[in-house]
């Protein structure tokens, strides 16, 4: 792709883009609001032009809020103060099957077929009850295989399920490494493990898209080989969905869980979701913590002491769904299910492309010697997000972007993460943010 490092280009480039109208849906937090939020940690002072938005590169971390949001909540207040208990039958949107109208969204969403996807709990909460039924170690296959740099939570959930079933955790899990030198790892290294040690390996859980380099593995590979070994696939897809197309049931996958404050705009602690593959969805021996909203609908108001799991995903619920959680679910699903995966995938491709581009030609920067591109170059290992490291000072580069109104995510000692998300972001959103960092470090 041909670019051009000036400002121009960037405002061009926003008139030509096809998804331009879609920023209009969000509201971008103002400039002034998040100058201020710094201010009062101490990042010292700027101005900013009154009522223009701040940069938000920070959609990988809590998207931006929908502006139809407001509307859907207020109709479920309404409804629940003019209707009270009416409204699990009568509500605009009955409140009884609320979570069926995530059933064809939220499949369209993750490449999975109706039935195989839900909305609930949240997202390590979902691991955990999608570990119960699909870690099943014996006494020969017990591993549970994740990336050394997994997320906390999931180095967390699958430690304390080896555990849960008598199992040393230092033993059962296995932590994928990148080569010495290296901070990504090679699909053929994790073939080679898979190919080495998958007798022993009862679960695959990896990141789909990796929190802090922002690879996007290849699952569809990582998924046959693995289960050409027998074991177990599971995918956390918080980084994922909403990034990159999937396509969980064509892969094989065995389940899977997001959750939707990121990439799915939902909001902060918004309801996650959870995909069980068809050929499980009439498994019911699998064993599972049951509830009663995972109780098959024709016989769950008999109140019965029996539990009998309903098919599909939904068979794994609890609880009765959160309504004023999912309110804003069903705005922003319906933002994703009108724009297509296809489409975001197109602008996202280029608008990571050109913020690479520019980041490669900041001064003084063209072997990394200020900002080292962490996430792979390949643009097919990648979703919208960069990772890069700051080379010095990394904590005043921070700062300086926080005063200019660019908000990034920090992870330390170094990790900046950008992420340029193509429902809400521009093009000259990418240019400010590059511009800014140049100027960090000149
Ligand atoms: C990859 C990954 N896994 C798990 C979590 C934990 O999510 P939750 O707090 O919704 O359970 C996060 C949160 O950011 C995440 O990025």
């Amino acid at each position: 792709m041909l670019f051009a490092d000036d400002q121009a280009f960037a405002q061009r480039l926003d008139a030509q883009d096809p998804l331009r109208a879609c920023r209009e849906l969000f509201e971008i937090p103002p400039a002034a609001r998040v100058i201020a939020a710094g201010e009062s940690r101490g990042a010292g002072h700027a101005a900013a032009p009154a009522g223009q938005p701040c940069v938000y590169l920070t959609g990988n971390s809590l998207g931006c809020m929908p502006k139809g949001v407001r509307q859907a909540l207020a109709d479920e207040l309404d409804d629940w103060s003019h209707l009270g208990v009416e409204g699990h039958l009568h509500g605009r949107n009955p409140w009884l099957p609320y979570h069926e109208c995530f059933r064809h969204v939220g499949a369209r969403l993750v490449g999975a077929r109706p039935g195989e996807v839900v909305m609930m709990n949240s997202l390590t909460v979902n691991l955990h009850l999608l570990m119960v039924s699909f870690y099943r170690p014996n006494s020969s296959r017990y591993k549970i295989l994740i990336e050394d740099a997994a997320f906390p939570s999931d180095s967390y959930a699958v430690a304390s399920q080896a555990e849960y079933h008598g199992r040393d955790a230092e033993d059962a899990v296995m932590r994928l490494r990148p080569r010495p030198g290296e901070r990504t790892l090679r699909t053929e290294d994790i073939l080679q493990v898979i190919a080495d040690h998958g007798k022993r390996i009862a679960l695959v859980m990896l990141g789909g898209v990796n929190y802090l380099t922002s690879q996007w593995f290849d699952m569809a590979a990582i998924t046959a080989a693995a289960k050409a070994q027998g074991c177990t696939v599971g995918w956390d897809l918080a980084h994922a969905a909403g990034n990159v197309p999937l396509k969980l049931h064509e892969w094989g996958v065995d389940f899977a869980a997001w959750c939707s404050y990121k990439y799915l705009n939902a909001g902060p602690g918004a309801v996650a979701g959870a995909f069980v593959h068809e050929e499980h969805a009439k498994r019911l021996d699998l064993p599972r913590f049951a509830g009663w909203w995972g109780n098959d609908p024709e016989t769950r108001f008999r109140m019965g002491p029996q539990f009998v799991a309903r098919q599909g995903a939904d068979g794994w619920q609890l609880s009765n769904p959160p309504i004023l959680a999912m309110a804003p679910l069903r705005v922003s699903l319906d933002i994703f299910d009108r724009v297509g995966m296809d489409a975001l995938r197109e602008k996202s491709l280029r608008l990571t492309a050109y913020m690479e581009w520019l980041i490669d030609r900041i001064p003084g920067n063209a072997q990394g010697e200020l900002v080292e591109i962490v996430t792979p170059r390949d643009p097919a290992q990648r979703g919208c997000a960069l990772s890069l490291v700051i080379k010095s000072d990394p904590r005043g580069a921070v700062e300086k972007l926080k005063r200019a109104a660019v908000v990034c995510d920090f992870r330390e000692p170094n990790i900046l993460r950008a992420a340029p998300v193509p429902l809400y972001n521009s093009y000259h959103d990418v240019w400010s943010f590059v511009q800014t960092l140049r100027t960090a470090f000149a």
